[in-house]
């Protein structure tokens, strides 16, 4: 709204502190918007925020409250499922939350347009996470396609061998994430090394295997939920290996998280089937024989099994068009 228009349809009196005003459809304070969903402020007063979302559908998005935060959420449009007990909530359905300690997930059954009010600013909070998050992708996405494209297959395997697994929808969202920010770290090392066809000296190895703590660091610097700070750690982890030989800590068998041992999985099919600077893609069948090979060692048993079962369906469907992040 302009302010000639917001001061015409507000009245304002020093006496009675009164104040009134009118917005047209389509005015807001403030607003961000994401791949999946589109947010606007429409009214804040103090600790007060009125917020309109919308999100797309087929989208899962989580409620995650704190200790003194209470939470109004009014469907207008759409049809919403409760992951937690299958509930299908319609419009003029809502919820409530107060003095949440977990994180609830929810699922987009259409597009829908909801009414949020909180009485924590989060709005502020959850632009700059939104707008950490577009700049990671960018930054991933301005390096090369190569990585881009190499991201989204993983996410989209990741969570077909985290289904297999019957991983919690807590996890399985992690798990995405992870995937496709897993190698965000190596915006740290040089092309010249990233791109180097032959083998790299000691000191520029030691220059890569840094990138699994410098990408948990990019995370952690930005985001303070506990879910990011999951989804650093599972970054941080994507490179041990089930039998303690990988870095940068040596873990082994279950002290890697189960996020991280799938990906690792995943990371390395998905390098052997594609052509990379110091190797020629190899085929189907021969990079399956080498994941089986290291079942019991690089990788776990389970999760290998799992990752079989999953690759299978991935070979037939192809990627999932649809986008989580
Ligand atoms: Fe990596
Ligand atoms: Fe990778």
């Amino acid at each position: 709204m302009s302010e000639e228009k917001r001061n015409k349809s507000s009245v304002n009196s020093a006496k009675h502190s009164f104040s009134l005003q009118i917005h047209n459809k389509g005015d807001y304070l403030d607003s961000v918007s994401k791949k999946s969903t589109w947010l606007e402020l429409l009214a804040q007063q103090e600790d007060l925020e009125i917020i309109k979302q919308n999100i797309v559908a087929d989208k899962v998005f989580k409620i995650e409250g704190h200790e003194g935060v209470f939470e109004f959420f009014y469907l207008l449009t759409g049809k919403i499922k409760y992951m937690g007990n299958d509930k299908i909530l319609e419009p003029g359905d809502y919820i409530t939350t107060k003095n949440l300690d977990q994180q609830v997930y929810f699922k987009t059954l259409s597009e829908v347009n909801l009414i949020y009010v909180t009485n924590t600013p989060i709005f502020t909070n959850k632009q700059e996470e939104i707008q950490t998050l577009l700049d990671l992708n960018r930054e991933i996405e301005a390096r090369d396609q190569q990585t881009r494209d190499h991201c989204r297959r993983l996410q989209d395997l990741s969570r077909r061998t985290g289904e297999e697994l019957a991983l919690s929808q807590e996890k399985l969202f992690s798990l995405i994430f992870a995937s496709f920010l897993h190698d965000i770290g190596k915006a740290s090392v040089p092309v010249e090394i990233l791109q180097k066809p032959d083998k790299l000296s000691p000191e520029e190895w030691n220059i890569v295997q840094q990138h699994p703590e410098v990408g948990k660091d990019m995370i952690l610097e930005h985001m303070d939920s506990s879910f990011f700070e999951r989804v650093a750690q599972i970054i941080l982890q994507h490179h041990e290996s089930y039998d303690g030989s990988g870095y940068p800590k040596g873990l082994s068998g279950d002290e890697i998280l189960i996020e991280a041992q799938i990906l690792s999985v995943v990371d390395s099919y998905d390098a052997m089937s594609h052509n990379r600077p110091y190797q020629k893609a190899k085929n189907r069948e021969k990079v399956l024989k080498e994941i089986k090979n290291c079942s019991g060692q690089q990788f776990a048993p389970e999760v290998v099994d799992a990752f079989l079962k999953a690759e299978e369906k991935y070979a037939v469907e192809g990627i999932d068009p649809r986008e989580i992040i």
